[in-house]
């Protein structure tokens, strides 16, 4: 039997799109394990398979402990029970002990190891130790440490070659346990790395904790296997934690959410069934029934029906996010999806902190513009590579004297018509020789964009929020990035003309009036008070000639 293969054909942010292949069995990867019990389905796996599943979780310990159904499926296997013919993952029976904090499994690592590779598992999860919310540093170090061991157990005693193995990776808690285990687990064999030990972080929509480890894992881990969190079922999570390096998830969360009642959105988090007016979805279901007629229905059958609702949606959103990588916007979905809850927006602010590992998996070119439209594109890996590139990489035009920076409009460059005319302006001046100018432009998001960078990836191709109507986020991450630029560059000048007109020429030949309480007033005088080079603003072009001209 051929091993297992995981083949990437294309990634934006830390997320990928791949193919596993198992036991001639293909998953395309993101993806989602729906978790099913071994023999007790409200939904049944052909109806699964129909809502888009292409693979299962299950339990290999509940199986266990069953003796009628073990002996069924020993016989039968797994695949052949279940009656599903894609891939198919057992869990161990450590969540179980997780989960409802059983100090002693009534098992052996070796025996539930075996076990699930006599049943005719394509993955298998060894029996790790995870770590609580509530261990102490020690308690944590001895989990971290009992699983690293297991690891290398199971390794040793591996068998059946049609079998691969997830190995879970614990200690979120303590980040150098956390490291340490990723690290550890990284020099040992295993087709997919779990991390662990998050199902009541995510019970409690923590996800800033999530997105911590799992950036600290990402940071660690070798990058040619899928990394699998344990747990993560929350549609409107999916985005986020994709772009942050998860290529798999299991989750019971479509079933255990409908047995209370709740129906999975994408905009406006999980809600109450006696809530809804009208379902917002268009999956069968939604198009079937109205939300009054499904209250009416008996518990078992509405059940049924919320949890099929819930996996269309998960289902449809990895398809999103898929589309959204290969198309290079998966950053622009995640800031749409976390407006669903605030915890979400917190957790996204983490990834400032992860920049320069999030930025050398950016792509260089992207064949779709790029759109800033809230506060957390300020942290975009594009905007930091550029600040990267213009520290590192970039030079003053050799006989630039007279630094000009010229507001960016509704559109960019030539296509705007007040643009244009300043460039021509500024290029037909018969006062100052040209090349003595350098045009500068003023953007939200990039700061000073120099005239010769301006069409490039990405500065040309780019749009964002209106112009000088800041709010804090931007102006405080604006205001760091030309100070920046000052530090660099402001010695090669001796001065430099902002250019704040009164009004200027929209894309529609309409005249805007520009903004009066505008950024650019604020920034010449905080510029003023702390470079030498001398600064000035004025409303036309002209002004600003003859303002170098005293200096020539
Ligand atoms: N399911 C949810 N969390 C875990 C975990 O930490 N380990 C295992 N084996 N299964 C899980
Ligand atoms: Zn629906």
């Amino acid at each position: 039997m051929e091993k297992m293969k995981w083949e990437i054909s294309d990634f934006d942010a830390l997320g990928r799109i791949g193919k596993i292949t198992v036991n001639e069995k293909q998953l395309i990867t993101p993806n989602l394990f729906p978790v099913i019990h071994p023999s007790n389905n409200l939904i049944s796996t052909s109806d699964l398979m129909k809502i888009g599943a292409k693979c299962v979780f299950t339990n290999a310990y509940i199986i266990y402990q069953n003796l009628q159904i073990r002996d069924i499926i020993l016989r039968k296997g797994l695949q052949s029970h279940l009656n599903f013919d894609g891939i198919i993952a057992t869990d161990s029976g450590a969540f179980q002990k997780y989960m409802y904090k059983k100090s002693k499994l009534d098992i052996q690592a070796e025996d539930i190891e075996k076990f699930q590779e006599n049943i005719g598992t394509d993955f298998a999860v060894i029996l790790d130790e995870p770590v609580q919310p509530d261990d102490d540093y020690e308690t944590a170090k001895k989990k971290v440490d009992i699983t690293i061991d297991r690891a290398k157990d199971n390794i040793n005693r591996r068998i059946n070659d049609t079998c691969f193995w997830f190995g879970p990776i614990h200690g979120a808690k303590f980040d150098d346990l956390l490291k340490r285990s990723t690290i550890e687990m990284s020099k040992l064999d295993f087709g997919v790395y779990a991390i662990g030990g998050l199902v009541k972080s995510l019970l409690n929509y923590r996800f800033d904790l999530v997105i911590r480890t799992l950036l600290t894992v990402k940071k660690n881990i070798i990058w040619n296997k899928p990394i699998h969190m344990f747990g993560l079922g929350l549609p409107q999570f999916f985005s986020l934690a994709i772009a942050c390096g998860c290529d798999l998830m299991d989750s019971a969360a479509y079933v255990l959410f409908a047995k209370e009642n709740r129906y999975f959105t994408l905009s406006t988090g999980t809600r109450k069934l006696e809530e809804l007016e009208e379902f917002p979805c268009h999956c069968p279901i939604c198009c079937k029934y109205d939300p009054k007629e499904l209250l009416n229905l008996e518990d078992q059958l509405r059940t049924e029906l919320l949890a099929k609702h819930n996996l269309y949606i998960s289902f449809s959103e990895l398809r999103t996010i898929r589309q959204a990588i290969k198309e290079g916007n998966l950053w622009e979905l995640v800031e749409q999806r976390i407006r669903n809850h605030p915890n979400l927006v917190t957790a996204s602010k983490l990834i400032k902190s992860y920049l320069p590992l999030i930025e050398s998996h950016e792509k260089l070119y992207k064949t779709h513009g790029r759109l800033y439209s809230s506060p957390e594109s300020v942290q975009r890996p594009l905007l930091y590579r550029y600040e990267l590139k213009l520290k590192n990489n970039y030079r003053v035009p050799k006989n630039a004297k007279f630094l000009i920076i010229l507001p960016e409009l509704d559109v960019k460059r030539e296509q705007s018509p007040s643009i244009k005319k300043w460039l021509e302006e500024l290029d037909n001046n018969s006062i100052i020789p040209r090349e003595l100018l350098h045009i500068t432009f003023f953007s939200n998001f990039y700061g000073i964009i120099p005239l010769e960078l301006s069409s490039s990836f990405p500065m040309g191709q780019h749009e964002a929020i209106m112009p000088l109507n800041v709010n804090g986020v931007i102006h405080l991450n604006l205001v760091q990035k030309i100070e920046l630029f000052f530090k660099n560059f402001s010695k090669y000048y001796s001065k430099c003309g902002i250019l704040i007109p009164e009004n200027f020429i929209n894309q529609f030949n309409e005249i805007v009036e520009f903004p009066k309480k505008n950024i650019l007033k604020k920034l010449t005088k905080m510029l003023n008070s702390r470079f030498k080079l001398q600064i000035a603003s004025s409303c036309d072009i002209i002004s600003l000639i003859q303002y170098f001209k005293s200096d020539e």
